[in-house]
């Protein structure tokens, strides 16, 4: 089984589009959760540019599956994880001017940095998960770091067609299966549509998927509920 953890930033992106108060990702996550979804991500970015503290604070009295933080490996980020206490935390490279998390953490590269967050997670209980390439060099530098979890970048996967995407979709198989034999957790996600998602749901090493862009885009015409079952059956799930 492959279970579904709905990301649901972009419901805050239209909220923070007007500076209103709705729509609210909080009863967006309630949804999810009673559509079928395993969890509920958010990322908490430095500029706030969706999610807000407020959101984080409410999920964690409100989302009874898991709640994933996903945010960069910074002091200020690690305090408000280790006040918070979300289920998991996803650490991801962050840059102001990206649209969108481009690229896995550079993990082989900042052990020290990054093993220092994973340490301060890890002794406030919360279990981490590094978002990485699929590269041996970085899954074997994540469980170095002490991490529990590994998520596999999916977007160069997703970008690709043709012969290139069955390379990439190979590249992520290989990759499970190292990190499975490390005894990490994997999880895979960015880019994920319904239309390419089942080949990677389909790897036996891959226990869970991030999807946001895609489900939330398709809220908007056939409603939240239906876009979360229509995903799960994308995902050979329902
Ligand atoms: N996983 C990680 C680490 C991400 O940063 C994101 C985007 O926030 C996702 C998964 C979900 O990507 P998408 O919105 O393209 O489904």
């Amino acid at each position: 089984m492959t279970k579904l953890h709905v990301n649901v930033d972009h419901v805050a992106t239209l909220r923070q589009a007007r500076g209103v108060n709705y729509p609210d990702p909080v009863p967006a996550a309630s949804i999810c959760e009673m559509a079928g979804a395993c969890g509920i991500t958010i990322h908490l970015r430095e500029d706030r540019r969706h999610i807000v503290d407020r959101d984080l604070e409410l999920m964690r009295k409100t989302v009874s599956t898991v709640l994933n933080l996903e945010m960069a490996a910074t002091g200020e980020m690690v305090q408000i994880a280790r006040d918070t206490r979300p289920d998991i935390v996803t650490l991801v490279p962050e840059r102001r001017e990206e649209r969108t998390t481009e690229g896995g953490l550079a993990v082989a590269r900042d052990m020290e940095g990054i093993g220092a967050a994973v340490a301060s997670l890890r002794e406030a209980g919360i279990r981490v998960s590094l978002f990485i390439d699929p590269d041996r060099d970085e899954i074997t530098a994540s469980r170095k770091v002490g991490a529990d979890v590994v998520e596999l970048h999916t977007g160069d996967y997703c970008n690709a067609s043709g012969s290139d995407q069955a390379d990439q979709l190979a590249r992520i198989r290989e990759a499970a299966k190292i990190a499975s034999e490390l005894g990490l957790t994997v999880a895979a996600g960015h880019g994920l549509h319904y239309h390419n998602v089942r080949p990677v749901a389909d790897i036996p090493e891959i226990a869970e998927l991030n999807i946001g862009h895609a489900i939330i885009a398709r809220s908007v015409f056939v409603g939240l509920e239906r876009a979360v079952i229509q995903m799960l059956e994308a995902m050979g799930e329902r």
